[in-house]
Parts: structure tokens; C-alpha cells; sequence
């Protein structure tokens, strides 16, 4: 199995114990500011209508409460996502589905999110995609990325690119499967947004309110 069908297989193995411990708001980093933070870049731009990319249970369209589409590769959160929102619009497609056949994505949108949901070493095309789905004419159009901080993030691997293995054990208990996902540096996620002719138009780094370190980094990019 190569690394992205690693990432795939845990996302489903794995969509049980993810629903509950979003939805049970098990996981530190969300609750210290991650979410809420996700929530005002995206809220700041007034959209009428957003894609979620990677949008896992669907938390974040149901927050938001504006028109908007929900896609993930796990058929099994897809249908958690449904289940909690049955107005709403979500679809089981890989990034790779997507890249095949943009049109699946059914822009324009006004913002393209994602949300921790950008795992794999390469992500140019799925990037390049969600730009093309994006209409300019609408609050600039935007896709926003939220990711872990590579500063804070970079753990025993140090301060450079590769493939790292995320455990899940800082999340609530149980039996998750282990999931490989790629660091990048913050030069290299700078060149990956350019690469996808995206402008990078802001950064932003939700603080953590007591310790002072960096939660994430969103990346606020737009159509060059
Ligand atoms: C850490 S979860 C984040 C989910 C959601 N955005 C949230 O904030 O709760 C990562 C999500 O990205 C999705 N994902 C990762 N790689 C994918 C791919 N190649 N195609 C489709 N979905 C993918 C996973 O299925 C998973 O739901």
C-alpha cells in the first residue's frame, strides 16, 4: 500500500472514533482555537457559498450555516456528515476524483476550504482544482488552508520536509489506526500554494491563549 492509500484506509477505519471525538470536542488543539479560528477566516470573507475539501463529519459546514458542499474520501464520514445535516450536500470523492474530473466539485464557490485535510506529499492538483472552483467575482474568492504549524509540528523529524506518523494518541481512546502524513516546511507550503497559481494573500497563526505557541498556520490564498 503506498502512503496515500495508508492516509485513505485510517480515514475509514477510523471515521467512528473521529465523529466522536469532533463532535464530543475531545481534541485539545480544536478546542483551544483551531475551530473558532477556521470559522472567522472563513466568516470574514462573507461567503454566500463554500466547499468544504476534506470535510470529514461535516462539522464545519454545519457551523458555518451558510450554502455549502461538504466532499471527503471516506464514504463512512461522508454518510456522518449526511446523517447530522440531511439538508445538506455532501459527497464521497477523493481528491484524486477530483483532480479527474473537476467538474464533481460543482463551483463556483466563494471560499474552497481545507481543513487539516491536506495530508499527502502531493497536493498541487487537488489545490490547482479548488482554484479553478473558485469565482474571483465573489469576495476576491478564496481558498483557505488550515494546517498544523510547521514550526510546532515539526517534532523529532526537525525543521524538514517528509513522512511522518500520526498515532492519535493525544485524541480520546481507542483503537485508531495510525495514519502517515507529510510535514512541510513553511517555505515548501508557500511554494506548493504558488505552484497551484495561487497568491498567497495572507498567513494567519491562531495563538494558544496561555502557553504562547502556534495552534496552526492558515494559509488565505488567491486566484493570482
Ligand atoms: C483530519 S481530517 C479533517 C476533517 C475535517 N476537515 C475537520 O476539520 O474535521 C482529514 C480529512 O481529510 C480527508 N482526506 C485526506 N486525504 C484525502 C483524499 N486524498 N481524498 C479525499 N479526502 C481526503 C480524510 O478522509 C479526512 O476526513
Amino acid at each position: 500500500m503506498n502512503h496515500n492509500d495508508h492516509i485513505s484506509a485510517s480515514w475509514d477505519t477510523n471515521a467512528d472514533l473521529w465523529t466522536r471525538a469532533v463532535r464530543q470536542d475531545l481534541i485539545p488543539s480544536r478546542r483551544a482555537g483551531t475551530d473558532q479560528a477556521i470559522v472567522d477566516a472563513v466568516m470574514a470573507l462573507k461567503p454566500q457559498r463554500v466547499v468544504d475539501i476534506g470535510c470529514g463529519e461535516g462539522w464545519l459546514i454545519r457551523q458555518l450555516g451558510c450554502d455549502g458542499v461538504g466532499v471527503d474520501g471516506s464514504a463512512a464520514l461522508i454518510e456522518a456528515a449526511q446523517s447530522a445535516d440531511a439538508a445538506g450536500h455532501y459527497f464521497a470523492l477523493t481528491y484524486e476524483d477530483l483532480v479527474a474530473q473537476p467538474d464533481k466539485l460543482a463551483g463556483p464557490y466563494d471560499v474552497a476550504i481545507f481543513n487539516f485535510s491536506l495530508l499527502g506529499e502531493d497536493i498541487s492538483d487537488i489545490l490547482r482544482a479548488a482554484r479553478v472552483s473558485v469565482s474571483p467575482s465573489v469576495s476576491g474568492g478564496a481558498v483557505l488552508i488550515q494546517t498544523l504549524h510547521p514550526w510546532a509540528a515539526r517534532g523529532e523529524g526537525g525543521y524538514r520536509n517528509g513522512w511522518r506518523h500520526e498515532t492519535f494518541s493525544s485524541f480520546a481512546s481507542g483503537e485508531w489506526q495510525p495514519m502517515p502524513w507529510y510535514y512541510r516546511t513553511l517555505e515548501t507550503w508557500c511554494g506548493e500554494v504558488e505552484d497551484a497559481g495561487l497568491k498567497l494573500k495572507a498567513i494567519h497563526e491562531p495563538m494558544h491563549k496561555t502557553n504562547g505557541e502556534p495552534l496552526s498556520v492558515i494559509f488565505h490564498c488567491a486566484e493570482i
